[in-house]
């Protein structure tokens, strides 16, 4: 099963995205994820990505789909996984799609987490997150058991560099100008669902169950 994670900024992909490939058995391939591992390790591809990732801008498409193809070619990948945070622009999708086709296969759902814009500041400024391990939570609605420290790993969670409010509005103004002509996109492939982000995560995660059981 191959499935893609639209969205928002902060509308809960990278949530949904780690509870669907727990329970489905698939990975979890998040871009975001790659490129702050590389930030954190300090590499030459995390330090180019964080020039683009702190002001709120998209990373060039170029290093992007290298990094991803990489990624979705390796074997854990062979029986699906599902993509958070890519594709997030039209060529991105081209690319993923051409791909596919070559294997004779194709994205089999792209989730859309719908969250209005309103929701989306507010929740930003309370999340927090593991560099380590990618997890995330929110001090309010998803808190770690223990403040300040991941369940799954045991590192310490931090507030993203991208969270302050103004890069939030920023990557809320990129989200609308570049990817959500995805939703089209993915519409007119018959593959796209749309799921309310606004409830309760496990409420949200209830709905995507239903799509894909
Ligand atoms: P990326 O890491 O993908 O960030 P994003 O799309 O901005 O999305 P977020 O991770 O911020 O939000 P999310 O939807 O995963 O929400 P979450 O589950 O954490 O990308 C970061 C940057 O990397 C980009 O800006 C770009 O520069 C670069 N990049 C990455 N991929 C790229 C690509 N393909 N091309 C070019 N550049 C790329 O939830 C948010 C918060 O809400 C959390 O605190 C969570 O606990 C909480 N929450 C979740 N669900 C709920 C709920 N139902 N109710 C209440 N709270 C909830
Ligand atoms: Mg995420
Ligand atoms: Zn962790």
């Amino acid at each position: 099963m191959k499935i893609v994670m639209l969205g928002a900024p902060g509308a809960g992909k990278g949530t949904q995205a780690k509870m669907i490939a727990e329970t489905y058995g698939i990975p979890h391939v998040s871009t975001g994820d790659i490129f702050r591992a590389n930030i954190k390790g300090g590499t030459p591809l995390g330090m180019e990505a964080k020039t683009y990732m702190d002001k709120g801008a998209l990373v060039p498409d170029e290093l992007t789909v290298r990094i991803l193809l990489d990624r979705v070619a390796q074997d854990d990948c062979k029986n699906g996984y599902v993509l958070d945070g890519f594709p997030r622009t039209i060529p991105q999708a081209e690319v993923l799609d051409a791909e596919l086709d070559k294997l004779g296969d194709k994205i089999d759902y792209a989730i859309d987490v719908e969250v209005p814009d309103e929701n989306i500041v507010k929740r930003m400024g309370g999340r927090r997150a593991c560099l380590s391990c990618g997890a995330t939570y929110h001090i309010v609605h998803i808190p770690p058991k223990q403040e300040g420290i991941c369940d799954k790993c045991g590192s310490e969670l931090v507030l993203r560099d991208d969270d302050k409010e103004e890069t939030v509005m920023k990557r809320l103004a990129v989200y609308h100008e570049q990817t959500q002509p995805l939703i089209d996109f993915y519409t007119k492939k018959g593959v796209l669902k749309t799921v309310d982000g606004t409830v309760d995560s496990t409420d949200v995660f209830a709905a995507i169950r239903g799509i894909l059981d």
